[in-house]
């Protein structure tokens, strides 16, 4: 399969950074959000992370412009009827994800692979919401994008052998190092990941430790680069609460209960570093 333009849907932190490594990797990318502020905002960062490469001179500044002139933003999924891969990277709720699933499967051509980046939800469920399961896949890029290697591959139960091999291979070609994952609640990193999280926003309810000794105790005691709050705050809070409630769903054990403390967060709209505060306050991007 010959990809030339990927469709990235959903331009927050995750959709920016996908369409930032697709630009950078030499496809064109259209890249969509219901937002056009949103979308205004990924053009910055895109631009920005761009700007970075040059002052290291891993890039020239003609490479730039010409990355940037190969990405189209617009809030109208038909823009995905040119696209042979799109990669949804939307709010973590399941009914929007089926719905979005449902639009794509109508817009891109037949025989396009339809892949999200969802943290936990079911890629089998995504799957049959189309009329194309064996051309949908999972594949979860870190956050930050351009910085992190790692991409978990999630075959749903009805995903073709090539939908998989081509999405292993468009992972290598972005520079990313590809690993599997079975399509169980969380895949991988996020059913390990996420409880150690919430773990550590109960010790904090508790009053165990303030979130500064809680962060430092892990990052120097188990190695970590960052710490179990202020990587929570990195990927966001209300993602953060979706994971854990498919967690605790989909596994059906109370140990994968979402921390009161967690949900009273989101309601405040503390929702992490994308809105300036969740355990720590941020200076406004
Ligand atoms: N944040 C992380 O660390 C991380 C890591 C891996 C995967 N993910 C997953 O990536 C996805 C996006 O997460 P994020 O952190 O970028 O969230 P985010 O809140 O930064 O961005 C989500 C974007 O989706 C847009 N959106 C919502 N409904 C839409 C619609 N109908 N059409 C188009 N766009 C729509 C919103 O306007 C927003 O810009 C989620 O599924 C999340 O689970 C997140």
């Amino acid at each position: 399969m010959n990809i030339s333009k990927i469709g990235v849907l959903g331009a927050g932190q995750m959709g920016s950074g996908i369409a930032q490594v697709a630009l950078m990797n030499g496809y064109k990318v259209v890249l969509n959000d219901i937002s056009e502020a949103v979308l205004d905002q990924a053009r910055g960062v895109i631009g920005k992370g761009l700007d970075i490469l040059v002052r290291k001179e891993k890039i020239t500044a003609q490479d730039k412009e010409g990355m940037i002139s190969g990405l189209t933003t617009s809030t109208s999924v038909g823009q995905f009827s040119s696209c042979d891969f799109v990669v949804e990277a939307a709010t973590e709720r399941e009914e929007l994800k089926l719905s979005l699933f449902r639009k794509l499967d109508e817009v891109v051509p037949s025989g396009g692979i339809l892949a999200t980046n969802t943290s936990s939800i079911s890629i089998t469920k995504i799957a049959a919401a189309t009329g194309r399961p064996g051309n949908v896949v999972g594949m979860h890029f870190m956050n930050p994008v351009p910085l992190m290697k790692l991409v978990e591959v999630i075959r749903g139960l009805q995903t073709s052998q090539d939908t998989f091999d081509v999405t292993m291979s468009l992972s290598r070609k972005l520079g990313k190092e590809p690993v599997p994952s079975g399509d169980f609640p969380g895949f991988i990193a996020n059913r390990i990941l996420m409880p150690m999280i919430n773990e550590a926003i109960y010790a904090l309810m508790e009053g165990v430790g303030r979130p500064e000794d809680i962060d430092a105790i892990m990052k120097m005691g188990a190695n970590h680069p960052m710490g179990p709050l202020a990587l929570a705050d990195l990927i966001g809070l209300d993602t953060c609460l979706e994971v854990m409630n498919v967690l605790q769903q989909g596994l059906g054990d109370s140990k994968y209960r979402p921390c009161p403390l967690l949900r009273k967060h989101v309601e405040a709209g503390y929702l992490g570093k994308k809105a300036g505060r969740g355990f720590y306050v941020y200076e406004k991007a």
